[in-house]
């Protein structure tokens, strides 16, 4: 039987990549980050296209190159098609249109949510089905029932900011550049988690909220400061610490209730979130206390990557499912519902 290679593009946010898969091994991933960005304090949608539009050939040919493929061997060109920024994928659809036309090979579509749970089959070990993947990046917040590659379901959502918006607001409240996440991290590990509490949402059912989380984080900033105006600076890992803590219980008390619901104890952990280290560590003391068996994809895999899309265009390649050359991506998608 002869190979199935796939070039696969990721464009929707503000990482150019681009990733070569062989029969389902991944040989490349070439991510271009846009550091032009941070000046602003977050991704400025229109800087992120023509950033894309710069990156975008560079990055495809060193995918290729690493991999050690021509491109006349592809079997398929996959892309990400939704959701995003419109003018980030646009800028990935209609290269890879481009090349699956020259090329006359089939044309693949992935969903960037259901491409970041796939993160975890990119390397062993790989959880079996079915498993729970709690999927946490700047963009969204979901717990995802997987039953099968193709089969997936979102039990659970946030109903306004996104885990990672919770970080970088919460940064940005206490003087931190964006994205703050890391910084939040970085500093947390120095803190106490328990020095200061802040309330968790009391929201129904497997939905996330985090929007009170931040004014109360405001609130208590306010309060503080007008005691003492280096009030953060002299508390900066305790707050940091205390602010990761909150996030991190929030989403792994949802976690706890998602298995109880559904009866599964594999879990995984995927987005730029499950970077976090306060979130990996939490994740392995509730896998311990809940007898849960888990995985977290290596780090390059789990923030925004070509691989990822790569491995799920694999699937969608033994399924046969393309799409046509008028399809047009689109900023927001529903995905298992
Ligand atoms: O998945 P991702 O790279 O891009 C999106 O699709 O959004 O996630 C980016 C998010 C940002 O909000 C960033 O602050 C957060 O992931 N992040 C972190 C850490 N590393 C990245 N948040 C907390 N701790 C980290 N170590
Ligand atoms: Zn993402």
């Amino acid at each position: 039987m002869t190979a199935v290679k796939i070039l696969a593009i990721e464009s929707s946010c503000d990482e150019t990549s681009a990733s070569v898969l062989v029969d389902g091994k991944v040989l490349s991933n070439i991510i271009a980050n846009q550091a032009v960005h941070e000046q602003y304090g977050g991704v400025v949608p229109e800087l992120a296209s023509r950033a894309h539009q710069e990156n975008i050939v560079p990055v495809v040919d060193a995918a290729l190159k690493q991999a050690g493929v021509d491109m006349h061997e592809l079997s398929a060109i996959a892309f990400t098609q939704s959701p995003g920024l419109i003018g980030s994928l646009l800028v990935g659809s209609c290269f890879a249109k481009s090349m699956a036309l020259a090329l006359n090979i089939p044309l693949i579509g992935v969903h960037h949510m259901q491409a970041h749970v796939l993160a975890n089959f990119i390397e062993d070990p790989k959880p079996s089905f079915p498993f729970l993947c709690l999927t946490v990046s700047g963009g969204h917040t979901q717990i995802v029932q997987c039953n099968s590659p193709l089969n997936m379901k979102v039990i659970g959502e946030t109903l306004d900011d996104a885990a990672g918006e919770a970080f970088d607001k919460s940064a940005k409240l206490i003087g931190l550049p964006y994205p703050g996440g890391p910084l939040i991290d970085k500093h947390a590990k120095e803190g106490n988690p328990l020095r200061f509490k802040f309330t968790e949402p009391q929201i129904p059912g497997l939905n996330f909220s985090f929007s009170g989380l931040k004014t109360g984080i405001l609130y208590f900033l306010q309060e503080n400061r007008a005691k003492d105006p280096e009030f953060v600076e002299k508390n900066l890992a305790d707050i940091c610490a205390s602010i990761q803590h909150r996030i991190v219980t929030i989403l792994l008390n949802k976690l706890v209730k998602a298995s109880e619901e559904t009866g599964i104890r594999q879990m995984s952990i995927a987005g730029g979130v499950s970077a976090n280290s306060g979130l990996r560590k939490g994740l392995a003391e509730y896998a311990a206390k809940h007898n849960w068996q888990y995985y977290i994809p290596k780090f390059e895999y789990c923030t925004d990557n070509a691989a990822m899309i790569a491995m799920t265009a694999y699937y969608k390649y033994l399924a046969g499912e393309f799409v046509p050359l008028d399809v047009v991506p689109s900023a927001r998608a529903v995905f298992g519902e």
